[in-house]
């Protein structure tokens, strides 16, 4: 069981849970916003300018090849403008656009990424479309980290990260509060978990396919995008590289490696016909804070 270790609020400041409250299945039917908020949803894709802004991202290397030619791209707006989400779910996206850029960015690639891959691996259709409706909302919980620590350029004190990784468990209680479908709130809370026992917030090793499908395209959109502490950068091939080794640790499955990389050759292979190279040539960035801890006098004069 999952006790908060800092409080959850919505961007109205209206508090959702303290912080030690204990993410059990009572408290998490008691937190229900009354439906008259939530019950009128709508489309994502028709919400602001994610449309435009969407179609804009994915015109970017390596987007550009993986939704290249052959990907059925009618289709694939179909299956996004098929997610509905309530207004307050929407207006995050809102707070992201204008106050952390990057974490909107992702957040919408990720959404046509885990749609992509999710018609690849998964034959139910229903199934195709709540595996889609999970990226827009797989870090919801950010609202809940303070944005010092979201545009952070230096690396994370110990207390940092333990913020940064509260927008799990807060991504799974804003959700349920905002009566989402509880697919969307198990990836908000497990998509950092790994294979190997070694991801959080639980180390559980028990991860769901379709949980996995997102992790595999949250870490590799990660990968190939500038963030606040690593203004370079992975190239696609140290990304992909990078995304093999999690393979080869059991930290995810193969398959989902290997519709990525289908998905990036321009003959756009059957994932199934793709043998994955296990030669290590890509070059990592140079200066990358990723991971790092501050030291106790660097978190003093730290630029958060
Ligand atoms: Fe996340
Ligand atoms: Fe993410």
């Amino acid at each position: 069981m999952i006790n908060l270790s800092y409080p959850v609020c919505t961007l109205d400041n209206k508090q959702v849970l303290p912080s030690g409250c204990e993410l059990s299945p009572g408290v998490m039917n008691s937190i229900r916003a009354p439906q008259e908020e939530t019950r009128k949803t709508q489309s994502l894709l028709r919400h602001a300018a994610i449309d435009q802004d969407l179609r804009e991202f994915l015109q970017i290397y390596p987007y550009n090849v993986i939704f290249g030619d052959k990907t059925d791209m009618a289709g694939l707006y179909a299956h996004m403008g098929a997610v509905y989400l309530s207004p307050p779910v929407c207006e995050t996206l809102d707070y992201f656009k204008i106050n952390d850029y990057y974490t909107y960015r992702h957040i919408i690639t990720v959404f046509a990424l885990t749609t992509l891959i999710s018609r690849d691996l998964l034959d139910d259709h229903e199934k195709c479309i709540a595996a889609s409706a999970t990226g827009p909302t797989h870090d919801i919980g950010k609202i809940c980290v303070p944005l010092s620590i979201l545009r952070k350029t230096s690396p994370l004190t110990p207390e940092e990260r333990l913020l940064l990784q509260h927008h799990a468990p807060a991504g799974y209680a804003l959700l349920q509060y905002y009566n989402c479908d509880a697919f969307a709130a198990e990836v908000a809370l497990n998509h950092h978990e790994r294979r190997d026992g070694s991801g959080y917030p639980l180390g559980s090793s028990e991860i769901d396919q379709m949980v996995e499908i997102v992790a595999a395209c949250d870490v590799y959109d990660a990968l190939i995008s500038v963030r606040p502490y690593r203004k370079e950068c992975f190239d696609n091939r140290t990304a992909l590289e990078e995304i093999t080794v999690m393979a080869e640790e059991n930290k995810i499955g193969w398959d989902v490696v290997k519709v990525l990389i289908a998905n990036n050759r321009s003959n756009k292979p059957h994932y199934s016909e793709v043998v994955v190279s296990r030669e290590k040539r890509g070059k990592k960035p140079v200066h990358n804070c990723y991971g790092h801890t501050a030291v106790k006098n660097e978190a003093k004069t730290g630029n958060s």
